[in-house]
């Protein structure tokens, strides 16, 4: 049989959605499964979005430019101005989801062998995205025990050597919730301009901010604008997770000029979903108020039912739709796997993301989980109880 390539064989499984057919499994016994593995908000999409896409007429479903329409950045543009980061619509390419603008930003900036230094824990597909790139990941470690704060300047610096290309964060964090204040994001723009390096910024849930903190883009940043580099996603802002619509912006020339060619090559975003994205952009803000309330409630109730249970651990987060959580077992992939398969609730049980797979030092987070607040209240206590159930009686 022909060979699968090496690349192929390291691609890592997604943690994610790794243990889906263990949930259909359960779908199949008729058991309940809440969801906490996965970041699909269960939020409607704005109405204007929807109804964009029925009532635009069209004689052929074309191909846009490959950087996206025009119309449409020049509306990204405008939306960003009122988040206060000033952009011209050239500085933004349209992508596939915030998932194309993280390959394309690895693509313009990596070759083979060079280095992305990561605070871990972070967004699992980042793994995938750099061993697609031939990329090597270097974790630095943030901790559960501070709140999952940046690690001090030192521990970067230690790490950066000839072939270190980029810092890559993600404000607000997935899977912490981690809000990164101004000053952390000065710190990281003095270590990027003094080793020349870029900043890379995941950016998809700006929104998603709490507890009357700002969220602060390294696109506000003075003195960065050629080593800064934000990846933004519809998907989660107006849970349009569907439309695959995001966008790569710089004000780095060379990096669009260089990012375009990636665009190039698969031609063009999608049409219809960049319709909804641009009509979407009208969303009015009390939408955005409403949804932020229902997350921090949300939020509030599962850290609060999560500290009931003896022996677990949980960081408070300050921003996105999810937490990490430190449970009293050895072994999280296989408590998420006996969950689906073995245990229930009189008919009903729940679904995690098991945490080793938001590291990429071996042997960290086995005794963590993921948790993304995306269901109501109710279900999210019933969920927690569950797992407290659950921790009773399972044996490592
Ligand atoms: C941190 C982060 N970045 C990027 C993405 C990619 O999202 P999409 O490709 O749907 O825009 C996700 C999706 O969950 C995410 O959590």
């Amino acid at each position: 049989m022909p060979r699968i390539s090496n690349k192929g064989q390291q691609m890592p499984e997604s943690p994610i959605r790794k243990l889906v057919p263990f949930a259909e499994n359960a779908y199949k016994q008729g058991k309940t499964v809440f969801h906490l593995n996965i970041g699909q908000p269960d939020i409607k999409t704005p109405q204007i979005a929807l109804d964009a896409v029925k009532i635009h007429s069209l004689d052929i479903l074309a191909y846009t430019r490959s950087e996206g329409s025009e119309g449409y950045r020049k509306k990204i543009a405008n939306y960003y101005a009122k988040n206060d980061i000033y952009v011209n619509h050239d500085d933004i390419i349209v992508t596939t989801g915030g998932s194309e603008a993280l390959l394309f930003a690895f693509g313009t900036i990596t070759d083979v062998g060079d280095e992305i230094i990561i605070p871990e824990p972070f967004y699992a597909n980042y793994n995938g995205f750099s061993t697609s790139s031939g990329v090597n990941v270097v974790p630095v470690i943030s901790k559960i025990e501070d709140n999952f704060a940046l690690p001090p300047i030192e521990e970067f610096e230690k790490l950066i050597t000839p072939k270190t290309k980029a810092i890559l964060i993600c404000n607000p964090g997935n899977p912490t919730g981690y809000l990164y204040s101004k000053e952390e994001i000065k710190k990281l723009a003095k270590i990027v301009k003094k080793h020349d390096l870029f900043l890379i910024a995941d950016e998809v849930y700006r929104e998603f901010a709490y507890d009357g903190i700002k969220h602060y883009s390294i696109l506000q940043e003075e003195g960065l604008e050629n080593h800064a580099i934000v990846i933004d996603s519809v998907s989660k802002r107006y849970s349009m997770c569907g439309a695959r619509i995001g966008c790569l912006v710089s004000k780095n020339k060379e990096v669009i000029k260089t990012a375009l060619k990636f665009a190039q090559a698969r031609l063009s975003p999608p049409t219809l979903a960049q319709i909804a994205s641009e009509a979407a952009l009208e969303t009015p803000q009390s939408y955005f108020d409403d949804v932020i309330n229902e997350y921090v409630e949300r939020r509030n109730v599962l850290i609060e039912e999560l500290n009931k249970i003896e022996g677990v651990q949980v960081a408070n987060p300050k921003g996105a739709f999810y937490c990490i959580a430190q449970l009293p077992i050895k072994n999280s992939d296989a408590f998420a796997q006996w969950l689906l398969e073995s245990f229930d609730v009189n008919g009903e049980t729940v679904m995690v993301a098991p945490a080793a797979g938001f590291y990429s030092t071996p042997g960290v987070g086995l005794n963590q989980i993921r948790i993304a607040y995306v269901l109501n209240k109710d279900s999210l206590v019933k969920a927690v109880n569950i797992l407290k159930e659950a921790l009773k009686v399972y044996k490592d």
